[in-house]
């Protein structure tokens, strides 16, 4: 089938998007071991190396049984030597000798340990590295210059790196319906990101909201994080304009509110808990991403911000190569006609695309 089918016909479609990617999959270790040699590389700012391991992971997560030997692979797509030896490695031996010294790395670790701070990406945890910090107390003794967010991350370090569970996630999702239908009724709430997935936890909650009328959601997205704000709700904020309509070009006439034009909010929200043992609190810091969409970008949003990451770059990446065709969260560009194509919802862009549907639950790539 065109979703992959038994492993080494040849059969696999080469883009993730192409394909069906459940959340549970077979070759659990040897995806693993692809991921951990992906973000090393990540790490040592090598991306194009850290992109074929996420490829040759994503295409064992989409076989549909247990690999048992290399030459069952066959000549699927995107499976480069290096990814094959560490195949060969782990089925053979259980693990990677280079897997594991990675993973032993006192680099490694320690930029792993950096990069889970909220606001801190590789370049900064490799400069700290650089610079001979080590530790989160390191970090604090050397009184290291933090931006506000970091300084949230590492205020809420330990919260922020336990998952947040999927009844954590409809709480928010709920308290945040709860503000918007103060502000503007008949607005909706959508949880996007991995839970839409069917992951059963995550590292932040990721919230949709748009108006089934377009132009009334503007404004929307302050009035809520405001209100949250005044009932306690939120231990840290930062919004973003909408970069997509300042490119569109001058304002309307009349103008608006400069606040009208966030659209998304990346924030840490403050969710009462009931019976954590050993708590001292009754609350817990969870990561909160919140996106507002006019109706007609809504469901490029949504499928923008379901993810997974490899999946929405392997959609980018056919829509480019294969449609020349422009896809963000915003709008599908087709560059040979010279016109946007308008989409009431997901499947009418995969449509567009020409590729067969795939559901949020086999996003997973
Ligand atoms: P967990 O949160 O770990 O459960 O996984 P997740 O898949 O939900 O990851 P994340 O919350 O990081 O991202 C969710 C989706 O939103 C992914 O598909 C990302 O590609 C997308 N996303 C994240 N940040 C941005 C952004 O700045 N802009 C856009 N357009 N999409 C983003
Ligand atoms: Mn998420
Ligand atoms: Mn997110």
């Amino acid at each position: 089938s065109w979703a992959g089918g038994e492993p080494g016909n040849g059969q696999m479609a080469p883009y993730a998007c192409q394909r069906r990617t459940p959340l549970l999959h077979s070759n659990q270790p040897l995806t693993e071991a692809l991921e951990t040699l992906a973000e090393e590389a990540g790490f040592s700012g090598s991306e194009g190396r850290s992109l074929a391991f996420t490829r040759a992971a994503s295409v064992l997560k989409a076989l549909p049984g247990q690999l048992s030997a290399l030459e069952e692979l066959g000549p699927l797509p995107g499976i480069g030597e290096h990814s094959r030896r560490v195949i060969q490695d782990v089925l053979e031996d259980g693990v990677s000798v280079e897997v594991e010294r990675v993973k032993l790395s006192e680099r490694y670790r320690t930029m792993k340990l950096f990069t889970k701070i909220f606001g801190v990406g590789v370049r900064t945890a490799s400069r700290w590295y650089q610079e001979g910090i080590r530790t989160l107390v390191d970090l604090q003794e050397r009184n290291t210059k933090l931006t506000r967010q970091q300084q949230a991350g590492l205020q809420h370090y330990e919260d922020l790196n336990t998952p947040v569970e999927r009844g954590e996630a409809e709480s928010i999702g709920r308290m945040v319906q709860e503000a918007v239908q103060r502000f503007l009724p008949g607005a909706s709430v959508t949880l996007a990101g991995g839970f839409r997935r069917g992951k059963p936890r995550g590292h932040d909650v990721d919230l949709l909201l748009t108006h089934p009328e377009a132009g009334r959601e503007a404004g929307l997205l302050s009035r809520v994080v405001s209100w949250l704000d005044s009932q306690g709700l939120i231990l840290y904020q930062h919004s973003q304009e909408n970069s997509f309509a300042l490119h569109e070009g001058p304002e309307p006439p009349g103008g608006r509110d400069v606040l009208d034009r966030f659209e998304r909010c990346f924030s840490i929200f403050r969710l009462e808990v009931q019976g954590r043992p050993g708590a001292a609190r009754g609350w817990k810091a969870v990561r909160v991403d919140l996106v507002v969409a006019p109706v007609g970008q809504f469901p490029f949003a949504l499928l923008g911000w379901t993810g997974s990451r490899h999946f929405e770059r392997e959609l980018r990446r056919f829509a480019g190569h294969e449609r020349k065709m422009v896809l963000n969260s915003h709008t599908l560009y087709d560059t040979r006609l010279n016109l946007f194509l308008p989409a009431a919802s997901e499947e009418e862009i995969f449509q567009h695309l020409g590729l067969e549907y795939v559901p949020p639950t086999q996003r997973n790539a």
